[in-house]
């Protein structure tokens, strides 16, 4: 098995209240035994700004961080905006991490420029972006995947980012919350063309962390695990439940 760092990310997307730090406190329980033998992983759960500011003061960990799932793309900390929140509220609340460009955002009017003017000012809070691409099942049937990835990438990242701020996570719309999965083989290509979109939108040659998002499960953890283009898991529904989440990260070592 790879000693390389792997990256298991958790996204409650609308879930969780103050009793759901159980779920983290499981979770850092599990970290502190399963850290002993060797692996290198980090841990991250995005949770709802609601509950963010309550872990941070009440769940104390050196092995799960905590993040937010999105924000508002005014360039200013402050705003006449109704009911939103900027970076800058939600780095002074305790995230460290920020999902940006999800596909459940982009849904609703998430456009790739808006995702930039994000992405720019979680930057310049030194939140650290963990940023979602993906094409819907349409677009796949249609042979527009990597036509669909290449525009996300290039019309939001620029070349004055700092790719070590960054995490990306591939997340084919049609597999979020379905049980369908790419193909291996499919999954493969995918990323090495990720990594080279990015190093062309980069400017840069760094290694880029890429994580796969979409149905992850115990059951079919399995079947990712040799794939070595894969950094890590961006986690949706398993993520709400500590045994479902410590059961993937226990069976893609095994
Ligand atoms: P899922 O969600 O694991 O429930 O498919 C993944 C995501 O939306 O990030």
């Amino acid at each position: 098995m790879t000693n390389k760092l792997k990256y298991f990310v958790g996204n409650w997307k609308m879930f969780g209240d103050f009793r759901s730090i159980s779920i983290l406190n499981r979770l850092h329980n599990f970290c502190n035994k399963f850290s002993k033998q060797g692996k290198r992983y980090k841990v991250i759960f995005c949770v709802p700004n609601s509950l963010i500011y309550f872990f941070k003061k009440n769940f104390k960990s050196n092995f799960v961080y905590i993040g937010a799932q999105n924000c508002h793309h005014h360039y200013d900390s402050n705003g006449p905006f109704t009911g939103s929140e900027s970076a800058g509220m939600i780095k002074k609340i305790g995230a460290e991490y920020i999902i940006l460009g999800h596909s459940e955002n982009r849904a609703t009017g998430d456009t790739n420029k808006i995702i930039k003017n994000k992405i720019k000012n979680a930057m310049e809070h030194k939140l650290n972006i963990i940023f979602c691409i993906g094409e819907n099942l349409r677009q796949k049937k249609s042979n527009k995947t990597y036509s669909v990835l290449k525009k996300q990438i290039k019309e939001s990242v620029q070349k004055k980012f700092n790719p070590r701020n960054f995490l990306f996570a591939y997340e084919p719309v049609w597999s979020i919350g379905t049980g369908n999965v790419p193909k291996p083989i499919d999954l493969i290509k995918i990323f090495r063309f990720i990594r080279k979109e990015l190093k062309k939108s980069f400017g840069s040659k760094k290694k880029f962390t890429v994580l796969y998002g979409g149905s992850v499960s115990d059951k079919n953890i399995g079947a990712f695990s040799s794939i070595q283009e894969i950094d890590g898991f961006l986690i949706g529904g398993a993520s709400r439940s500590s045994k479902k989440f410590i059961d993937i990260m226990k069976k893609y070592y095994k």
